[in-house]
């Protein structure tokens, strides 16, 4: 039989909960809530199908932008969520972590997660990573002022400066694979500022389904496409 080819790391953008809401008359926020839910069945569903590391996109930086009520609402659910998860997380193996500009969140909430994080360090089951006031360039932004510091005091080298893969040893995700698959939900076909130099060759899926709508059977439908790709890493398959 041949194995199926699964991914390692599955990127998600969990879009489309305030659209989810509109249609159903209620406000924004309820697609927020449901919205967790869904990543909790999904985060199980991961685990399940063996596949070692999930990262969601739930605040991008941009997000800062939308009007405070939905800001304030969105970093209060956080608070609850990690109240409700983190016990549950270290039974069950899962490592939390968390990606972005953490800085930036209240700061209860940047140190519940801080908490969350020390908590469940040894979780070998899963590792879920939350991106969190998050946007790629402020990522590569960070990552250059670390590298001119190093340069400077002289744990970076010139050959170092040389090698092209050098930005990804100072990216959140330096310790990570790169996503092998990437879903975006909520119907939009664009990467809005997430994970740009980890998805060189990730392969990227689009459904118009709204998250809070996301189910197994959605996931693996994005599974199944998955594993019919082929990639290539801008090689030629020598055996076609
Ligand atoms: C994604 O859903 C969650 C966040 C960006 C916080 P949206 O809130 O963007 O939902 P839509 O796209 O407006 O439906
Ligand atoms: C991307 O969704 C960010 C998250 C899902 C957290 P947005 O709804 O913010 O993205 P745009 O504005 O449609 O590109
Ligand atoms: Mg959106």
């Amino acid at each position: 039989m041949m194995t199926r080819q699964t991914p390692q790391h599955i990127a998600i953008i969990m879009d489309g909960n305030g659209r989810w809401a509109q249609r159903q008359g209620v406000s924004r926020s309820f697609g927020h809530k449901q919205g967790v839910d869904t990543l909790e069945t999904i985060l199980n569903a991961v685990a399940e199908r063996g596949i070692p590391y999930l990262t969601v996109y739930a605040f991008s930086t941009e997000n800062w932008q939308r009007p405070k009520s939905e800001v304030d609402y969105i970093m209060q659910l956080l608070a609850e969520a990690l109240c409700q998860y983190a016990d549950r997380f270290v039974r069950e193996g899962v490592r939390l972590r968390a990606i972005g500009d953490l800085d930036q969140l209240p700061p209860q909430v940047a140190q519940q997660l801080r908490d969350a994080m020390e908590q469940t360090r040894v979780g070998k089951r899963i590792t879920l990573t939350i991106a969190l006031s998050y946007s790629a360039y402020t990522e590569v932004s960070y990552a250059i002022r670390q590298i001119v510091d190093d340069v400077q005091s002289g744990r970076c080298s010139e050959a170092d400066l040389l090698r092209q893969d050098l930005i990804n040893d100072y990216l959140y995700t330096r310790d990570m694979p790169m996503p092998d698959l990437l879903i975006r939900t909520g119907g939009e076909q664009r990467l809005s500022n997430f994970l740009l130099l980890q998805m060189a060759y990730t392969e990227l899926y689009f459904t118009d389904i709204l998250w809070p709508d996301f189910d197994e059977t959605a996931l693996d439908k994005a599974l199944e496409d998955y594993a019919s790709r082929q990639r290539r890493f801008g090689k030629i398959d020598e055996d076609a």
